[in-house]
């Protein structure tokens, strides 16, 4: 079966959906769409059909799906439009500017019936599920602790999030992945020091009861790194999201040693080994998987709702920023 596919937005993020559509086998990229008149070129270079206005775009072409890749403040207006029409939707990270607009949009995706996804494209990661499966399978133990870091320099297209809301937001979504819960409390600082009117570096805790995360994200670092360790009492893990490698250090604890000399060997040189991991692109494997999910009709991974958890943490995380206060991560059940 061939699914009609759409893209609204060809910016940083929206070019790679088309390229992407345009290659993947079961989708067929129709039209896309941006208010500027030079996106046309991005839209001919994949075979797309070019329009201005997206509402134009949704009643000509009636796509199965659609792709929304517009700055996050319009992720509200431009996903709502394509959900009421009815077109299984897909809405890049964040999923809204605000909880209040992301819970809209799972509302009214829900009470349509249309898909709705959320980009969280690390999920889609190849060393992410290699990790994701360790955890799964014990391979690390009870988990305790998790760090992120992700740090480079300023976007300059990012114009209306700050660094929580558009950069943190991945690591508080892995996090919930990997622990398989959400934080009970959550306490963060961030700062303005390169860009005057929004934070650009934030440090995030996240007290998960029993296991704890610590996020760091900045648009200041001069060089651009993206990596997670796990601890559990099983071992420890260490990820690149970039070059996709994944090593495990094994626990060597062991409750009784006789000497010091014991200590040493018994603590000093874990074993080591690479996980081997398919390298793939992330986004090509997140938009196969959401083409091959309209096409079975089965409800893709990373829901709406997960998308509206994502940014329930990250707004509790903001506010705790405002306030200088541990912040209780309250989830209203509607
Ligand atoms: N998953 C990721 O790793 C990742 C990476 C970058 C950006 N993003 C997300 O993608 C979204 C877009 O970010 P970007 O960096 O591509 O921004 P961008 O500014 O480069 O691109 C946005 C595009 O949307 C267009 N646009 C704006 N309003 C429109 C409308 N009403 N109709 C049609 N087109 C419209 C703009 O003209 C622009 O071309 C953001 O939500 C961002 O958080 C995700």
């Amino acid at each position: 079966m061939m699914i009609k596919v759409g893209v609204i937005g060809l910016g940083n993020m929206g070019r790679h959906h088309a390229r992407i559509y345009a290659q993947t086998d079961g989708a067929e990229l129709v039209a896309a769409a941006d208010v500027r008149e030079e996106a046309e070129d991005v839209a001919r270079r994949y075979g797309a059909r070019f329009y201005r206005d997206y509402r134009e775009m949704l009643e000509r072409e009636r796509p199965d799906a659609i792709s929304v890749a517009v700055p996050t403040g319009f992720h509200r207006d431009v996903g709502t439009e394509c959900i009421r029409a009815g077109v299984a939707t897909l809405i890049e990270k964040p999923l809204a500017a605000s909880v209040e607009e992301a819970r809209e949009l799972v509302k009214l995706a829900e009470s349509l019936d249309v898909p709705l996804m959320v980009g969280h494209i690390e999920r889609f990661n190849p060393a992410v599920r290699a990790l994701k499966d360790l955890i799964d399978h014990g391979d690390l133990g009870g988990l305790t602790s998790l760090t992120a870091r992700r740090v480079g320099v300023f976007p300059p297209q990012v114009k209306d999030a700050d660094v929580i809301l558009d950069l943190a937001v991945h690591d508080i979504d892995l996090c919930s992945f990997l622990f398989g819960r959400l934080p009970e409390r959550v306490y963060a600082r961030a700062g303005k020091a390169l860009n005057s009117r929004r934070w650009d570096f934030a440090g995030i805790f996240l007290d998960y009861g029993g296991a704890v995360a610590l996020l760091q994200a900045n648009w200041i670092t001069p060089v651009k790194i993206r990596e997670l360790t796990v601890t559990g009492t099983g071992g420890y893990a260490e990820l690149d999201y970039i070059t996709q490698k994944l090593r495990v250090y094994e626990s060597n604890y062991q409750r009784t040693f006789d000497s010091f000399g014991d200590f040493v060997v018994k603590f000093g040189s874990p074993r080591v080994r690479e996980v081997p991991v398919e390298g793939a692109e992330p986004l090509y494997l997140e938009l196969s998987h959401f083409v091959s999910c309209v096409a079975r009709g089965e409800p893709p991974e990373v829901s709406g709702r997960e998308g509206l958890l994502a940014v329930t943490v990250a707004t509790e995380a903001a506010r705790s920023c405002e306030e200088g206060q541990v912040v209780e991560v309250g989830i209203c059940p509607g």
